[in-house]
């Protein structure tokens, strides 16, 4: 492909998104999470189109004003950006009902399955009159986009758009058509739990893409084996293909990493340097942090519990250590995570309780979406925990190594290799 011809990137969350500043003026704001981070580097070394969901107000006023991309500048790259307005109702039940929980839940394992998924007639209903509404609607704008072009390259992107492919490959056979999926693929008997007729519209769906690609060998080899067991279509796991109605389609590994050149000059900016200074005069001796969306698979209660019994069995450690939960707060219109939310604010409060003093809160909970500020904490922190039962990638244990301060000694050798406090 020449650097000149459009890339098409196609994702639930776009790299940017609209909202109303405290004076009512129209702001932007960089999307959230890690898919977002993964991918705008590509957008530095050729033209892409990044085809994504309205998920604000602000978003649908900007599909409706634009009806097609606007140019989005943020942090220094520049994006073509088309936001699909999705009918509210199908929006609500795709992300609120199907994608998060659901298909979040099998992915991650976090289903009591004594209990849960409860499969009903409501649920059942969400996936036509949702998933697949809002799968048909990226599919369309994909295909508006593409009209007239030769072999065009299409790269779908995670747990939202499964069916979504097969939309665009029915009425483009010439397209090249690849899938990236962020999160992690089980074995085959995490699906069972779905109906029969969700997962061939999935399988099919990925099927009808050139490539699938995960980040892990582990999660191609569970793709493989579900295709064979649940699909029963003819497998090689020699080459990693599946054969199947529509030709063959390659399973990839493909760790993605980070753009470390991109956040050292964040890092370096003056943009962070108030949070830096902020956070230089209050921190104690020992600085431990965690950076996560408030999400189960995050694992988030087990490291304040941990923390709980490090400051029990070394009494030491009190007043000298403080642990900033920088927490972004993550699909609050799922019940499952705002009982999640609660859960660690009460937590959190139990230990700050148990081991605070009148001058020092053992865990500093902020819970707020702001990169600049991540970015300074990634400086300055001695500890950086990561617990997750299980991620895709995980790529705050790469973002904040890359900027922390003496990472250069890393680099460097280990020439100068900074002291813990
Ligand atoms: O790959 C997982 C992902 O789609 C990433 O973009 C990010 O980690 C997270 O989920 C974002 O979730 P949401 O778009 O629901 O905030």
């Amino acid at each position: 492909m020449a650097a000149d011809e459009q890339l098409i990137i196609v994702s639930n969350r776009g790299p940017a998104q609209f909202e109303r500043g405290p004076d009512g003026e129209r702001v932007v704001r960089r999307g959230g999470g890690g898919l977002v981070t993964a991918l705008s580097g590509l957008a530095t070394h050729r033209r892409v189109l990044w085809v994504a969901s309205a998920m604000t107000e602000e978003d649908v006023a900007i599909s409706e004003e634009a009806g097609g991309p606007v140019e989005v500048e943020l942090e220094g790259i520049t994006y073509d950006l088309e936001l699909v307005a999705s009918d509210p109702g199908a929006y609500d039940l795709f992300y609120n009902v199907i994608a998060n929980p659901h298909l979040w839940f099998i992915q991650h394992y976090l289903w009591d399955l004594s209990n849960a998924p409860d499969i009903r007639a409501e649920e059942k209903e969400a996936w036509e009159r949702g998933y697949t509404v809002v799968n048909e609607d990226i599919a369309s704008c994909v295909l508006n986009r593409i009209e007239g072009q030769e072999s065009p390259l299409v790269m779908l992107h995670d747990y939202h758009l499964y069916t979504a492919p097969a939309l665009i490959r029915e009425q483009r056979p010439d397209a090249f058509l690849h899938h990236f999926v962020h999160i992690p693929w089980p074995h085959a008997d995490a699906w069972r739990v779905i109906p029969g007729r969700w997962r061939e519209a999935i399988y099919r769906g990925l099927l009808a893409n050139d490539i699938v690609g995960f980040h892990l060998p582990s999660y191609v080899h569970n793709f493989l084996d579900c295709c064979r067991e649940l699909m029963e279509f003819e497998v090689d796991y020699t080459n990693d293909v599946v054969y199947h109605e529509g030709g063959e389609t390659w399973i990839r590994a493909y760790p993605l990493g980070v753009d470390s050149d991109r956040l050292r000059r964040v890092a370096d900016s003056s943009l962070i340097a108030n949070y830096e200074r902020e956070l230089l005069s209050r921190r104690r001796e020992h600085l431990i942090l965690r950076v996560d969306r408030a999400d189960l698979s995050k694992n988030i209660l087990r490291g304040f519990t941990a923390f709980d019994q490090f400051l029990t069995d070394y009494p030491e450690f009190a007043e000298k250590v403080t642990f900033i939960a920088h927490l972004q707060p993550s699909r609050q219109d799922v019940p499952e995570y705002q009982e999640y939310l609660e859960r660690i604010e009460a937590l959190v409060a139990v230990v700050n309780h148990r081991h605070g003093t009148t001058d020092w809160m053992p865990i500093d909970l902020r819970i707020y979406e702001n990169f600049l500020e991540a970015v300074a904490r990634y400086k300055q922190y001695d500890l950086l925990i990561v617990n997750a039962l299980f991620d895709g990638m995980n790529l705050v244990a790469k973002e904040a190594p890359a900027v922390r301060r003496g990472a250069q000694w890393a680099r460097s050798g280990g020439a100068a290799k900074p002291q813990m406090a």
